[in-house]
């Protein structure tokens, strides 16, 4: 069981992201899991790549399966469900009590949520995009958490978003940092990264 004060501060966290999405458009939170598990899932990243375990993403859903590096350039691997890494356990269960979190205090009706681990190569970049896809409007939530240590200015790989009536947001992927947004409703972009690889788990809550 948690204490009194790490329920507490996880719900501050959940709050903090839900009044950033309300009032900005966009949530933000740093350090949304501990150092030891935002480092524990960057190895995990790591030996997927060192595997060959990491593809190169697609566009759209099944039914439009080109792979275009004009447009998205990360390499990913879908979470499973039901893993038993502890360091994705750790992921997985934070997540589930921020949707049952958002549901009872926004009445969301969140009732699935998908996760991959992505690497953006040094060089690649993502377009500016939507998340939800013209013929499966199931995903109404985006989110993504960043794994990279010591993310430096110089390193760039800046996610911009670009809410309807308000200036333009650049965030810097830095490691434990968690961003929280509308699937249908945000257009983002992820800038290339000029110095190394680019990693994160980028997750949907669905209904
Ligand atoms: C995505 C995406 C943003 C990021 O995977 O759809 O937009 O900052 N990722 O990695
Ligand atoms: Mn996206």
């Amino acid at each position: 069981m948690k204490g009194d004060d790490a329920s507490k501060n996880e719900q501050n966290q959940f709050e903090g992201l839900i009044q950033g999405l309300l009032n900005d458009e966009y949530g933000c939170s740093d350090d949304f899991l501990q150092p030891d598990i935002v480092a524990g899932l960057r190895n995990n990243i790591q030996g997927l790549f060192q595997s060959g375990d990491l593809k190169s993403a697609g566009l759209g859903n099944k039914d439009v399966h080109h792979k275009n590096k004009q447009i998205r350039g990360d390499k990913i691997k879908w979470l499973e469900e039901k893993s038993e890494d502890q360091f994705e356990v750790a992921f997985l269960t934070k997540i589930a009590d921020f949707v049952t979190y958002l549901n009872k205090t926004c009445y969301t009706s969140i009732n699935q949520f998908e996760s991959h681990y992505a690497s953006y190569e040094q060089n690649s970049f993502y377009k500016r995009h939507l998340d939800q896809f013209k013929n499966d409007k199931g995903r109404k939530f985006s989110l993504v958490f960043y794994l990279n240590q010591d993310w430096q200015k110089e390193d760039g790989g800046i996610l911009s978003l670009y809410p309807k009536d308000k200036a333009q947001k650049d965030i810097s992927p830095m490691g434990g940092r968690m961003v929280f947004f509308r699937s249908d409703e945000m257009e983002h972009e992820v800038h290339p990264s000029f110095t190394r690889d680019r990693i994160s788990i980028a997750g949907w809550f669905k209904s």
